[in-house]
């Protein structure tokens, strides 16, 4: 039987990463098999984001490298899926509309671009888990870092939570209040999964 598809979605600081280990072990001693995977992916592009070399990239540019990363792991997430294991994914197309169209102030016409260019390279998740958190939050967490200042971030991160939970109704995911304890996350995450 195929394996299922589950992704989680959430700004910086969301408690995502955490999350899904624990979901996997929880349902690997329940004898699912599980594969933990991240966007951007450890493969040659995702690897090419994180790096950091591609400087002076519009946000076009910056849009196209994400969904080209993502068209090479949906193949693998398929592959996954076939051999019936249950796939935990720390972010997917989600992302992409929801941080690149922010960085684009959010234009309808941009955020149908996104989706359009997106759609040949995705498969539909099961379910799509959304932590939502407050960005100073989720800052808090992480703590304040990269260039821009801590008020640039909070800024921008409050469009980006805007833009999922637009995303979040329009397509149906679920929404988890992110600033709860840990235990009371997993334990509503493993109640949405059981389902
Ligand atoms: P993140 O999940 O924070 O990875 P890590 O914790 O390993 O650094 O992702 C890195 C950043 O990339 C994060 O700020 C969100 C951003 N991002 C996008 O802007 N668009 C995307 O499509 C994806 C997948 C990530």
């Amino acid at each position: 039987m195929a394996g299922r598809f589950i992704v989680f979605e959430g700004i910086d600081g969301a408690g995502k990463s955490t999350l899904i280990n624990r979901v996997s072990e929880i349902l690997g001693s329940e004898g699912v098999s599980t594969v933990v995977t991240a966007e951007p992916t450890d493969g040659p592009v995702g690897k090419l984001i994180r790096s950091g070399a591609v400087k002076c990239i519009s946000q076009d540019a910056e849009a196209l490298l994400f969904t080209a990363d993502r068209a090479c792991h949906t193949a693998e997430i398929i592959k996954w899926k076939d051999e019936g294991k249950t796939v935990l994914c720390d972010r997917y197309y989600a992302s992409t509309m929801a941080y690149q169209s922010a960085n684009f102030n959010g234009t309808e016409s941009k955020k149908e671009w996104l989706k359009e260019l997106n759609r040949p390279v995705i498969i539909e998740p099961d379910i799509t888990i959304l932590l939502d958190v407050d960005p100073e939050e989720g800052m808090r967490r992480v703590g304040a870092r990269g260039a821009r200042s801590k008020y640039e971030v909070a800024v921008y991160l409050e469009r980006v939570r805007e833009n999922y939970r637009q995303i979040a109704e329009e397509y149906g995911f679920r929404i988890i209040d992110a600033s709860h304890s840990r235990d009371e996350v997993l334990k509503e995450t493993m109640k949405i999964i059981g389902e």
